[in-house]
């Protein structure tokens, strides 16, 4: 029979084992190539842009660090910026909640359903953390032009996160016979920074990011990473749940 302290020793065996696991055909690197005549200086700009675009709307250091943003590269503008807003629906992850963002900017200029599926075709969405499936999934039907991702499901594996294990490439290859746009796929873009906003969740040595400091969450019981300014209440509504990507 199980005790609580054999399934914590479960736990921490668990947890030992997931860096052995490798997620099949996660390892897609474009770093430093020009793809679809953009510079490689302009794809950092823009990962940049999407990681700023969640410290705008959840702080320097929220527990469910992905940002998204959609680009037209013809206006080098943003488009719309999505992240976890968290609402409670499991399905709002940072890409669909940018794509929603992007819709009603379509709607609200009065552009027909019609005119809206072939927008899609001239965007690159841009995501700091490669996607889960579904949220790939949905990258295939909306047929973006691009889709720009940094830091891997296999790094957030390795890290101590819950993933889905199956790549945005193995997703990709299985979306072929989609209607509409093919997508162009670059993984593995400013990994050297995105790396560490995935990096301090479950793992209480590594640095906090951002000049965010660690402290103990009562919700999780153990030390993680709170905005310096974060009071105990804010800790604690700041910190809730574990549905994030
Ligand atoms: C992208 O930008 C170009 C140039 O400004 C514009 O003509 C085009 O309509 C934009 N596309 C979308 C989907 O916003
Ligand atoms: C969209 O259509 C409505 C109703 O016809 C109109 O009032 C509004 O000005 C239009 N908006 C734009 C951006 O064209
Ligand atoms: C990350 O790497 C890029 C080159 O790809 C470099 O320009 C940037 O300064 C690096 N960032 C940090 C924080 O070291
Ligand atoms: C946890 O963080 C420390 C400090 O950065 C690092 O040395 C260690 O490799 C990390 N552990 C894992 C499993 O990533
Ligand atoms: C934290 O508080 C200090 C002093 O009150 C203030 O100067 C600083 O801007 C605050 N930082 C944030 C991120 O709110
Ligand atoms: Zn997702």
């Amino acid at each position: 029979m199980f005790t609580l302290k054999t399934l914590s020793i479960f736990g921490l065996l668990a947890s030992s084992t997931t860096a052995a696991f490798t997620v099949p055909n996660d390892d897609q690197d474009m770093t430093g190539l020009t793809v679809n005549s953009i510079p490689y200086s302009t794809r950092v700009k823009y990962m940049r842009l999407a990681n700023e675009a969640l410290y705008e709307q959840s702080g320097p250091c929220p527990f469910a660090a992905y940002g998204t943003i959609i680009v037209n590269h013809t206006a080098d503008a943003i488009v719309c910026k999505g992240a976890n807003f968290r609402t409670g629906d499991p399905t709002i992850h940072g890409e669909i909640s940018a794509i929603n963002a992007c819709t009603a900017v379509f709607a609200a200029k009065n552009m027909t359903a019609s005119q809206i599926y072939a927008a899609w075709g001239e965007l690159s969405i841009y995501t700091n953390a490669e996607s889960c499936p579904m949220c790939a999934s949905a990258i295939r039907w909306s047929g973006f032009k691009e889709y720009i991702y940094g830091t891997t499901i296999q790094h957030n594996y390795n890290v101590g996160w819950g993933v889905m294990t199956l790549s945005s490439y193995d997703v990709f290859q299985q979306s072929r016979q989609l209607p509409g746009y093919q997508t162009s796929m670059l993984g593995q873009i400013l990994t050297n920074e995105t790396d560490p906003l995935f990096s301090w969740q479950y793992n209480e040595t590594y640095p906090c990011p951002n000049g965010c400091v660690r402290e103990y969450s009562p919700s999780r019981g153990y030390k993680t990473c709170f905005a310096p300014n974060a009071t105990v209440t804010k800790r604690e509504t700041v910190d809730h749940g574990d549905h994030w990507h």
